[in-house]
């Protein structure tokens, strides 16, 4: 019998995008036998900023019901998989708030050895999403965590949508590599949890 595997989908979004991508990271993973929680991250910009993009307040008000990031939501998961729109080649500042309240977790060697990825999306093509990924995966070495990647994939780094300057909607391609992923993902945390 398969061993059950604990998977995590943290995310901020504004717009949607990367909401999007992961509700189909969440829902593959759970096809794949997984417990999931998708999660996220707790908005920290003024309202005014947030009302004066129609489709950020938008979404924040259709996705009410996601529950916040929880620090446990972290230390109960096996694989963790982190969704943040490319802002400024980096992470949000959102996602970042979350990831530093696992400060005491990290201290105490609790995040190790979990199996973490990442997706990210952004406005242009050479604009930063790669070096968006590489960002978390710098902060999972410091975890002691295994890095899984999607492999050989439309994003060797991780799942990414170009919203170009039409912002396009997440594009199949994304959705099929967020599958690919996601399936990656949970067959690591499987294998690991067998050894
Ligand atoms: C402050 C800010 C910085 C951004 N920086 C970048 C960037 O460096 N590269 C890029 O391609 N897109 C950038 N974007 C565009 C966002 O990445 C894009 O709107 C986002 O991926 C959409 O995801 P969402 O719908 O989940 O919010 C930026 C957007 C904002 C608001």
């Amino acid at each position: 019998m398969e061993r059950s595997v604990n998977v995590t989908v943290v995310y901020y979004s504004s717009t949607g995008t990367i909401h999007r991508i992961a509700t189909e990271i969440a829902e593959t993973a759970e096809k794949a036998g997984a417990e999931v929680r998708l999660v996220k991250a707790a908005e920290l910009a003024p309202r005014t900023a947030v009302e004066s993009r129609p489709a950020w307040a938008a979404h924040l008000e259709a996705t009410e019901d996601v529950p916040h990031a929880q620090v446990d939501d972290v230390l109960w998961a096996d694989a963790v998989i982190f969704g943040t729109p490319t802002r400024f080649g980096n992470m949000s500042a959102q996602l970042k708030q979350f990831i530093d309240t696992l400060g005491p977790a990290w201290f105490q060697g609790r995040l190790a050895g979990k199996v973490y990825s990442a997706f990210t999306s952004g406005g242009s093509t050479h604009g930063g999403m790669e070096t968006t990924l590489v960002s978390i995966y710098n902060m999972v070495c410091h975890f002691g965590g295994i890095i899984v990647p999607p492999g050989l994939n439309e994003n060797p780094y991780g799942t990414s949508h170009v919203l170009g300057s039409d912002s396009k909607p997440v594009s199949e391609l994304a959705l099929q590599s967020a599958r690919v992923q996601s399936g990656r993902v949970v067959r690591v945390a499987r294998a690991l949890k067998e050894v």
